[in-house]
């Protein structure tokens, strides 16, 4: 029988997802297929139980359902549950569900994917202490990063986040004050997103060439601190890496395959230039 896999979320008629995820299946040779799924939020135990009668072979979890989705679940991987996030739900071949969090390593692989591993002794600064950036920080820390600070508008979240991982929490003035330290910047806020007014968490005014900067949104490609970095002739790693290597994680994690993450950021920019 065909199989099938999904993303659920609200909104969710907007997602990259089944069109990145159907080409892998046809580059791979599968024959499977993917669907956004319109889940509103209070109604996720029933999409759950849905989707396990259907017989769905795995999904994707996003907005705003990625915590609320942990009690339906049979098991939870160790990353999620730290995070209390699931990205990503694999169905078992006895039919057990397991939450994944894809979302996190993901970051950490597009940024290795464009600078290695060379910067993994280097102090790295995270902007924001929402989901995205708890889920960055302990991919960071797992994958070897040292040092980590995370600054923050509201300066308790950060505070929290760093009681968790061993970093230091700073104030957004107090972080750009400093940014000369830090070999790798991560802004995981949603300032610069197409929907945002765009302009810039942090002041930028002392960064330093050698630093790595790195956003997550990718709508816009190129944010206005990204673009404020490239100006300074900074390297800098766009959001849409993280968006294909979260997927690519999760069609891993599905199918024992690893998609041509390269080849898809071509072909998701000229989808986003036309
Ligand atoms: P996500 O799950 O995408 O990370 P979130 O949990 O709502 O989203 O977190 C959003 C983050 O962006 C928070 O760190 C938030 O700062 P506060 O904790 O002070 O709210 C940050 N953020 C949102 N808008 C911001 C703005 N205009 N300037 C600075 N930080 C902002």
């Amino acid at each position: 029988m065909k199989k099938w896999y999904a993303v659920i979320g609200d909104p969710v008629s907007h997602s990259k997802s089944p069109s990145m995820h159907e080409a892998w299946f046809g580059e791979n040779g599968i024959d499977a297929s993917y669907i956004p799924v319109h889940v509103p939020a209070g109604t996720v135990g029933e999409a759950v139980a849905a989707l396990r009668r259907l017989g769905a072979s795995g999904w994707n979890v996003t907005v705003p359902h990625k915590q609320a989705i942990i009690p339906y679940l049979d098991e939870v991987d160790p990353l999620a549950a730290e995070m209390q996030a699931v990205n990503t739900v694999k169905v078992l071949p006895d039919g057990r569900l397991i939450g994944m969090n894809t979302d996190g390593p993901g970051f950490v692989r597009s940024l290795e994917e464009r600078i290695g591993q060379s910067l993994r002794e280097e102090p790295v600064l995270i902007i924001g202490a929402g989901g995205a950036a708890n889920g960055i920080a302990l991919a960071m820390k797992q994958a070897g990063y040292g040092k980590i600070s995370v600054c923050n508008r509201t300066v308790e979240k950060a505070e929290a986040l760093c009681r968790r991982i061993g970093g230091e929490a700073l104030g957004l003035e107090e972080a750009a004050d400093r940014l000369g330290e830090f070999g790798i910047i991560i802004q995981t806020t949603p300032v610069g997103m197409s929907t945002a007014t765009g302009g810039l968490p942090i002041a930028l005014d002392k960064l330093v060439r050698r630093t790595v900067v790195a956003d997550i949104v990718y709508s816009p490609l190129y944010t206005d601190f990204l673009k404020a970095a490239m100006n300074n002739g900074n390297v800098i790693v766009d959001g849409l890496g993280m968006f294909i290597w979260q997927g690519a994680l999760a069609f891993h994690e599905w199918t024992g395959k690893m998609p041509d993450t390269l080849g898809t950021r071509k072909r998701l920019i000229a989808e986003m230039e036309e």
